[in-house]
């Protein structure tokens, strides 16, 4: 593999220790011997070059390739925006391989079935994750016709699935990630809305239910619904529609799993409903994709958007400008991309969609001093997603103008309500940014704080201490600064409970447990508002919480608008990503 020079002349980026942790182990391209041959400014090097080189098959392109280059360069190592993991990981390598989100179909046949797992195989190795629905699949217990033996259905297939994504590292740097979804009206419901009731068991798959408007209508009525033999489209038996919406809020309240996605919403909100039905997401939930459809993610660190001289604290402008040139790294970035089936190319080709989105909101919202539980923090979220959206869509028209729009714009509901033609079939996407953030050293996606100053495990059993930078300053600023303070806020990770601190400062620096659950939901609902595609959210609960909170949450998430939802009860699972001290 030839590495690109860096030039000389642009400057090495600062980054924090526990980024770096995280970029040499993972990211940085490694030798035949196992050490980096590259530097953390060669691999942005590597990947700004990379991306900036597609401009050339662009006749009309406004940009010099050396420029951009330079202007991706500096996007990235400023952290205003990172592209996706497998972009860092990949771009400029024989690989190639740059998104994160992929969907694939599942068949009801031994053959498709078990070519879908050949090819989410080659999706993980790739660094992408993978959605599947497996509502095709017919029941447990149902004919199969050529043996004249009995199918085993879905939850015994996603097994193989699950043990095949234990054996495959992906791009050798970490475990696949699998969404596996179930329509409400399938025969085996019941035993999916429990296939992850013992620890460990799928630990490879987020499962969510897909519900639909006639089982929500059935709820609401106290109703019956019918169950559906997929194979013939028969109904195979009836269940009442509040018993299976209560097992499934007993199901997330033990353990988390499964969350819900409301199918028909997503389906209403299709920008190509010509090419079918879309059937799942990907496996964090913010991605919904047509089968054999793949997804690059990208994400603005707003907390680099704040000025303190601007009348409301933001720098609009430079916000266009990041809006702007991310929209084009990411269209560059599907050019740039080898995927690793035919039929993922050709399909990525005919809607070219992006997913961009939005990291360091609660950073952005404590340099605002806005509290997350306020009334004008989701009227700023509003405000700023349908900047974004409407950037995004007049970014994606500029390339339309100069590239061409998406091969399929013309069977696209855009060409039916006579807006664009755009370049992309959707730009934008809240993701989770997990590991961008870290790299970022911002906050997560749209969500608050988990703590103030935490301890995070990492792969490996490895742990990286992290304290909020503005919180600290906010409390050097009032002299409320102390180590001991420090400490004992790492503990329990909120200062809800601190009542010597200033009042403003508990007011503004709240946790994910200080948050009300609806505000939570609110929050997401705030952004769904403007989004394309959907937002990745956990609604977070103390562990004091009951079904009936969830269950008044699942119900708020379908009224307002949202496309799906995650709930996570504290201390539900043994092992948790993000821990406080006191939760170790
Ligand atoms: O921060 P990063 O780019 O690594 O990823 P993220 O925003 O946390 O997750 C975005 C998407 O990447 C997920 O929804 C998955 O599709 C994919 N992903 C994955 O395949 N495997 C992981 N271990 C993490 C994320």
């Amino acid at each position: 593999m030839n590495m690109p020079v860096v030039p000389t002349d642009i400057e090495k980026p600062s980054i924090n220790p526990n980024a770096e942790i995280v970029l040499r182990k993972r990211y940085l391209r490694k030798g035949p011997d196992g050490n980096p041959v590259e530097d953390v400014q060669g691999m942005f090097w590597r990947v700004a070059s990379a991306i900036a080189s597609e401009e050339v098959k662009y006749a009309k392109s406004s940009f010099d390739v050396d420029r951009l280059a330079r202007e991706f360069y500096s996007l990235m190592t400023s952290f205003r925006f990172l592209p996706n993991s497998p972009t860092l990981m990949n771009a400029g390598t024989e690989l190639g391989q740059l998104a994160a989100c992929f969907v694939l179909p599942v068949g009801d046949s031994m053959e498709d079935i078990f070519a879908s797992v050949r090819d989410a195989a080659l999706i993980h190795k790739s660094g992408g994750g993978t959605g599947f629905s497996f509502s095709r699949l017919r029941r447990e217990g149902a004919r199969v016709g050529s043996t004249g033996g009995v199918a085993s259905g879905p939850v015994s297939f996603m097994k193989i699935f699950n043990t095949a994504t234990e054996q495959v590292k992906q791009g050798g740097t970490r475990r696949g990630a699998n969404m596996g979804i179930l329509r409400v009206d399938h025969p085996d419901i019941l035993k999916f809305i429990s296939c992850k009731e013992r620890e460990g068991e799928l630990n490879n798959f987020n499962i969510s239910v897909a519900l639909t408007e006639k089982f929500m209508q059935a709820v609401e009525a106290d109703e019956e619904y019918s169950l559906i033999a997929p194979q013939n489209g028969q109904e195979d038996g009836r269940l009442r529609a509040r018993e299976v919406f209560a097992l499934l809020v007993r199901k997330a309240w033990e353990s988390g799993d499964p969350g819900i996605v409301f199918l028909d919403r997503i389906n209403r909100d299709n920008p190509t409903p010509k090419q079918g039905e879309i059937e799942s997401t990907n496996p964090c939930g913010e991605q919904p994709l047509l089968p054999y459809e793949a997804c690059n993610l990208g994400s603005i660190n707003l907390a680099t958007i704040y000025d303190p001289n601007s009348d409301d604290g933001i720098d609009w402008d430079e916000f266009k400008r990041i809006t702007h040139l991310a929209v084009r790294f990411l269209d560059n970035v599907i050019d740039a991309s080898r995927y690793p089936l035919d039929k993922i190319t050709e399909t990525v080709g005919r809607n070219r969609k992006i997913g961009l989105g939005l990291m360091g909101w609660a950073d952005l919202l404590f340099q605002l001093r806005v509290p997350y539980n306020s009334q004008e923090a989701l009227i700023l979220g509003e405000k700023v997603m349908k900047f974004l959206q409407a950037e995004s869509k007049a970014a994606s028209k500029i390339l339309a103008e100069e590239r061409g729009a998406f091969a399929a714009y013309d069977e696209s509901t855009y060409a039916d309500k006579k807006v664009g033609p755009y370049r992309n079939a959707t730009t934008t996407t809240i993701a989770p940014t997990g590991t961008l953030s870290i790299i970022a050293g911002c906050s997560s996606g749209i969500e608050p704080l988990f703590a103030l100053s935490f301890t995070r495990n990492v792969m490996d059993g490895e742990k990286l201490v992290e304290a909020n930078p503005y919180f600290e300053q906010a409390l050097r600023e009032t002299e409320s600064y102390s180590k001991a303070l420090m400490e004992d806020v790492a503990k329990k990770g909120s200062i809800a409970h601190m009542e010597l601190l200033p009042d403003d400062i508990r007011r503004v620096f709240v946790t994910a447990h200080d948050v009300e659950p609806t505000y939570h939901l609110k929050m997401q609902a705030a952004f769904q508002k403007f989004t394309d595609n959907a937002v990745s959210k956990t609604v977070n609960l103390p562990s004091s919480a009951s079904e009936e909170d969830i269950r008044e949450i699942y119900w708020m998430a379908y009224e307002m608008g949202c496309k799906g939802v995650t709930v996570y009860r504290d201390g539900c699972k043994a092992s948790q990503v993000l821990c406080t001290g006191e939760a170790e």
